[in-house]
């Protein structure tokens, strides 16, 4: 949500930064912009659109600097224009500031302001934070300040309400860049004699191999050879420098039209990665070292919390039913943005575990932070190496799915979901799991990439079914089961990258109320892969033909729907703790042809953002 790239150096930061800052288009791209400083000068262009309208911008008005922060936005305060496009700068011209977060007292603070006569230009609450830099520059600090400029953006900080992730260039300081972060992540990329800022290591675009990660409540002093941090409450930090794992981070499209395209063909080898070297064949079981539980500790658990947003709720969901019918455990699934809030009564021996690709969204953190104060083992399933989740977790298992890119989370959804099934196996084998049970779990997971390569081997003809529906505005998916969870994830892929209006139901549900939705205008996609309720979803399905409704079966017994429905998908039948893997990849390959059919962009659909950092 929002990216932020900034470099200190020898080189020409502008081709640095608009690198940087393409590699971040994913997390919002309503506007980009640039700010560059060179001795005294400073320039800013920022423009609504795209990074390549900026970087057009730039090659018709180039400033060769070593000193520059730029920005891609998702807006949160104010509408999508150049004036609320990043970087904003003070009204005495003094500062630039990119900035990802909300601030939440910023009205407060723009009234102040405005009686000390500074002066706003866009509706952001970003401009406040940088007028209120300048304040504290001028009056709450002095020349004799060694540190001036990290003094002001510091005493700013203390008065901030929200989360922010800043960088900050100030025109009497051409040596050096200030860095902050509260919520919203931030980190520092270590090269020779250049120094990177970015929001994610791809805004580092390769540039660097070494990285600091900063954490919340800190503020960094960057010039091209070197970084203080301290507190905000000024106390000096200790940092560690950890190694980037670049293949694991690798962002290319390898030929693809789309990531959206390259990660669905990728599931396979995500989910070999993800289980890798976590199955023990001998005791039929899984190996979670990561969790950091003791076969005792994990057999005291009476009850687990899963808690996530969007795409990863719907893994949660897929894992209470794994969990419940494999280890015995109670499983409840919450929504994390309403979990924090809710304050639930948490029973002792319970465990809470949050799910992330991005192991940044602010709602599954807080969640977390909530589930910790309160005293809580918390656990996390993430996929991105060192992000906050996973360092503020007490435990987790890493997905090791790759980078994901595209905005509708398709590879990183299916390893979650394998990643849960471990988790079953390991905590049901410890309880009343017999040995062959694990066997076959262990055998149906070893199967997965093989399964997924064949069941991909559909998509020339879902292509073909995506054209004939393309022009429909209204879809029903229905299944029962953890097929439910699947028609929840298939009606959000083709909502997000497509703009249908889609919804999803428990196929027996139909009848108390969506079934009036039905009709020839409104197709529905029916996931029906569990044998024990194939009847029952038959005959939903026939309730659908009755009424004219377009049935699209994704199914393992076509047999059982070749006289109603309209086109079947055949997959591969599985055992039954991974089927809804098997079932996700037609619905996200159905999504990804209705959208292209439609003309969307389907790596940057609308409105949307990959990693959410504000609430
Ligand atoms: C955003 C994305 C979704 C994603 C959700 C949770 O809303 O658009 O695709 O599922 O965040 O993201 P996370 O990184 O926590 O899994």
């Amino acid at each position: 949500m929002c990216g932020i790239t900034g470099y200190i150096g020898k080189r020409d930061a502008t081709p640095i930064l608009i690198e940087g800052l393409k590699k971040l288009e994913y997390r919002g791209y309503d506007s980009a912009g640039i700010a560059l400083l060179k001795k005294g000068k400073m320039t800013v262009c920022k423009k609504k659109g795209r990074v390549d309208v900026l970087a057009g911008l730039m090659r018709k008005n180039p400033f060769k600097a070593n000193l520059g922060i730029s920005h891609t936005r998702w807006a949160t305060h104010g509408g999508v224009t150049d004036e609320n496009a990043h970087p904003h700068v003070s009204s005495d011209g003094m500062f630039a500031l990119v900035h990802n977060g909300i601030i939440e007292n910023y009205e407060n603070m723009k009234r102040f302001l405005v009686k000390k006569g500074y002066t706003f230009s866009s509706q952001t609450d970003s401009e406040a934070l940088v007028n209120l830099i300048a304040y504290h520059y001028q009056y709450r600090t002095s020349d004799k300040d060694e540190n001036r400029f990290l003094e002001a953006v510091r005493k700013a900080l203390i008065h901030v309400e929200g989360t922010y992730g800043i960088a900050v260039l100030c025109k009497d300081k051409p040596d050096e860049l200030v860095a902050a972060r509260k919520g919203s992540p931030l980190l520092i990329g270590i090269g020779k004699d250049e120094r990177l800022v970015s929001s994610d290591v791809l805004g580092f675009a390769g540039r660097a191999n070494n990285v600091i990660y900063l954490e919340d409540g800190q503020v960094a002093s960057i010039t091209k050879d070197n970084c203080d941090i301290i507190s905000i409450g000024n106390t000096p930090v200790e940092y560690t420098i950890k190694e980037i794992d670049w293949q694991l981070e690798n962002a290319d499209l390898n030929g693809a039209k789309h990531f959206m395209q390259k990660e669905i063909f990728e599931q396979p080898k995500a989910i070999e990665n993800a289980i890798r070297g976590r199955i023990s064949e001998d005791q039929a079981t899984a190996i979670l070292q990561g969790l950091n539980m003791t076969p005792n500790d994990m057999r005291q658990i009476d009850r687990i919390i899963f808690c996530a947003c969007g795409t990863a709720w719907h893994a949660c969901l897929v894992a209470e039913q794994l969990i419940e019918r494999y280890a015995r455990i109670p499983v409840e699934v919450e929504y994390a943005s309403e979990f924090r809030y809710r304050n639930i009564p948490i029973e002792k021996n319970t465990l809470v575990f949050v799910i992330s690709q991005s192991g940044e969204t602010i709602d599954t953190l807080e969640a977390l932070r909530e589930s910790k104060r309160k005293g809580f083992k918390t656990l996390a399933i993430t996929n991105a190496i060192a992000s906050t989740i996973s360092r503020e977790s007490d435990g987790g298992l890493y997905q090791y799915a790759g980078k994901e890119v595209g905005v509708a989370s398709t590879k990183a959804f299916t390893s979650q979901v394998a990643i849960c099934l471990l988790i079953a196996l390991y905590i049901g084998r410890m309880r009343d799991m017999s040995y062959s049970v694990g066997k076959d779990i262990i055998n149906a997971l070893k199967s997965l990439p093989e399964t997924i390569e064949k069941t991909l081997k559909t998509a020339p003809q879902i292509k073909k079914i995506a054209k004939k529906y393309a022009c429909k505005n209204d879809f029903l998916f229905l299944g029962r089961l953890d097929e439910f969870p699947i028609a929840l994830e298939g009606a959000l892929k083709l909502k997000e990258i497509s703009y249908i209006h889609a919804e999803a139901y428990p196929a027996g549900e139909m009848k108390h109320g969506p079934i009036a939705l039905i009709c020839p205008e409104c197709p529905s996609v029916v996931f029906a892969c569990a044998e024990d309720v194939l009847a029952k979803i038959v005959s939903n399905a026939q309730e659908i033909k009755a009424r004219k409704g377009a049935v699209i079966a994704i199914t393992c017994f076509p047999e059982a729907f070749k006289d109603i429905a309209d086109d079947i998908i055949t997959v591969p039948k599985v055992h039954d703790s991974i089927r809804t893997i098997i079932d996700t990849v037609p619905a996200q390959l159905l999504a990804y042809y209705i959208a292209l059919e439609r003309g969307c962009d389907v790596d940057k659909p609308r409105n949307l953002a990959k990693a959410v950092t504000v609430e």
